[in-house]
């Protein structure tokens, strides 16, 4: 107890939050609004503003929608269901249920805390990759888990290696963490790789967590992408979880959506309920 105040310096915050840090971009972000004209190398907003077509848009909404600024429902609009439904079967193939396998979030960040709280028990594990985005590692430690990194090699041209993902999973492995195109080494994953490590998640009973803020943003490369979501067959395995921050330069308004299994959904409904209600109505 002594031991845990005095690191506190007598405030009564757990050890967990103690032994978190701010990320780098985002302290770097905040002291660079002290210094005037300072060029941002960190975080990635992006370089343009939300379309003029999104911003008109609200304008109505919030002239003529009587409920605009009260919560929706906590899985998100109904018609907004619809519509991530028709975007999802477009970009990966695969008919969804837009009421049983979607839920509207406040952007990825706090899709992927909803999905940590929800997979975690003390101790558990997920892999991630190493180099990762940070934020994932403060998540699933402040859930109360443990990363395991994967490592990428650069001289692999910072492809996923999946020889060495077996040694990495034990009974206390819950999921995979993917993200590609990968922040912070851009790798686009390769299709026939990241159908290995679907399958192998499938087999020792993980699921394969797909953060994907960033499949707009692939230029030339169009055909080297693939989006593990898209294998239907594979449905069970897999929790996709879409931002609307980066290509929609969204990033604050806060709204992205998951796509999973109804019986994982009505678990993680129940975090996102106790830490949110809902994502912004208004967004
Ligand atoms: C991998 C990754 N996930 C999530 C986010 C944040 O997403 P959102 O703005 O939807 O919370 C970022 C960047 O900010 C990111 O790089």
């Amino acid at each position: 107890m002594t031991v845990k105040k005095d690191r506190q310096r007598n405030l009564p915050v757990s050890n967990r939050v103690v032994d978190l840090h701010l990320s780098a971009i985002k302290e770097m972000a905040m002291l660079s609004v002290r210094v005037e004209d300072a060029v941002s190398l960190s975080w990635g907003l992006p370089s343009f503003n939300t379309p003029q077509y999104i911003c008109s848009g609200i304008e109505k909404a919030l002239r003529e929608e009587e409920d605009i600024g009260k919560c929706s429902s906590p899985d998100g609009l109904k018609a907004l269901h619809e519509v991530v439904a028709a975007k999802h079967q477009k970009d990966t193939g695969v008919e969804v249920c837009p009421d049983e396998n979607i839920l509207i979030t406040a952007g990825n960040m706090q899709a992927m805390t909803n999905l940590f709280r929800t997979l975690i028990d003390p101790d558990d594990e997920i892999i991630v990759t190493d180099p990762c985005f940070p934020s994932h590692i403060q998540q699933i430690k402040l859930s109360g888990g443990r990363p395991v990194y994967w490592p990428l090699d650069e001289d692999n041209d910072w492809e996923l290696d999946t020889s060495k993902l077996p040694d990495l999973i034990n009974t206390k492995t819950k999921a995979i963490v993917i993200v590609s195109p990968s922040n912070p080494t851009g790798k686009i994953f390769d299709r026939q790789t990241l159908v290995n490590t679907v399958e192998m998640a499938r087999q020792h009973g993980l699921l394969l967590i797909i953060d994907d803020p960033y499949h707009h943003f692939i230029h030339e490369n169009n055909d080297k992408y693939f989006n593990p979501a898209s294998l239907k067959e594979m449905f069970d395995s897999i929790i996709y979880c879409y931002s609307f921050s980066k290509a929609y330069a969204m990033s604050g308004w806060r709204v992205g959506y998951m796509v999973m299994p109804a019986s994982l959904k009505a678990q993680v409904l129940k975090v996102h309920d106790s830490n949110i209600i809902c994502a912004p109505r208004i967004s």
